[in-house]
């Protein structure tokens, strides 16, 4: 019997998708194992002629509960880098490569995982449809997760943040740490220095755009 085609997501993208319609679609995906998972899935949020999107990994616990993105402690953390770097954070598309929440239990709390390639595959024609119909003229990947996703697995966010890349999928696509890595810096000095960096990013970002 012939073997059934590996599932993704792209079996539950509506024809001639628009954002509205990709987001409720996406709410019955079944494209990989993780809708068991998590409570519901979490899609990308932000206007639809958005000039910047930026890309997470998965949505973390609290998203995974209100069912919307960054909306957590590492959202209040890009929140506030966004603020200092002078970005409108309602003007920004924010979305993850993956929908679903990841994640396995430490006691009473549910700890982060880290998604496999396949999952992040499984996942990729929701994000694909998100930056076709936004068509966001830079692109910012928040850590390795995405980084890797859009930019291939050899790209190192610790050797080439902040630098822009070429890339079919937007005029400059652009690399920096996950807001997470800086709300595990060991210090607070460590944590200050992140967040410099991370905001000082952001901000390349947005002066990219105006010479877009
Ligand atoms: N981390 C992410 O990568 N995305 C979210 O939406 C929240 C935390
Ligand atoms: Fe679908 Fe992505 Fe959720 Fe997997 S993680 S079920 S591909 S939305």
């Amino acid at each position: 019997m012939a073997k059934r085609p590996p599932k993704s997501a792209a079996d539950f993208i509506p024809p001639r998708p628009t954002l509205k319609t990709a987001r409720e679609a996406s709410k019955g995906c079944r494209g990989c194992d993780l809708w068991k998972l998590g409570t519901q899935t979490v899609f990308g949020e932000g206007p639809r002629g958005a000039t910047l999107m930026l890309i997470g990994e998965q949505p973390g616990d609290a998203e995974d509960l209100s069912g919307h993105p960054f909306v957590g402690p590492a959202g209040k953390l890009l929140d506030r880098a966004l603020a200092d770097a002078g970005i409108d954070r309602a003007s920004v598309y924010v979305t993850n490569a993956v929908k679903h929440f990841k994640w396995e239990p430490r006691g009473k709390r549910r700890i982060h995982k880290k998604p496999r390639a396949s999952e992040i595959g499984a996942c990729r024609p929701w994000l694909d449809t998100e930056i076709a119909l936004v068509k966001p003229r830079v692109i910012v990947c928040l850590g390795a997760t995405a980084a890797q996703a859009l930019l291939g697995s050899a790209f190192k966010v610790t050797q080439h943040r902040g630098a822009v890349v070429p890339s079919p999928l937007a005029a400059r696509v652009m690399a920096t740490v996950h807001p997470s890595s800086i709300l595990r810096a060991p210090d607070d000095e460590a944590r200050r220095e992140e967040m410099r960096r991370f905001t000082d990013d952001l901000r390349a970002a947005a002066r990219a755009l105006s010479s877009e």
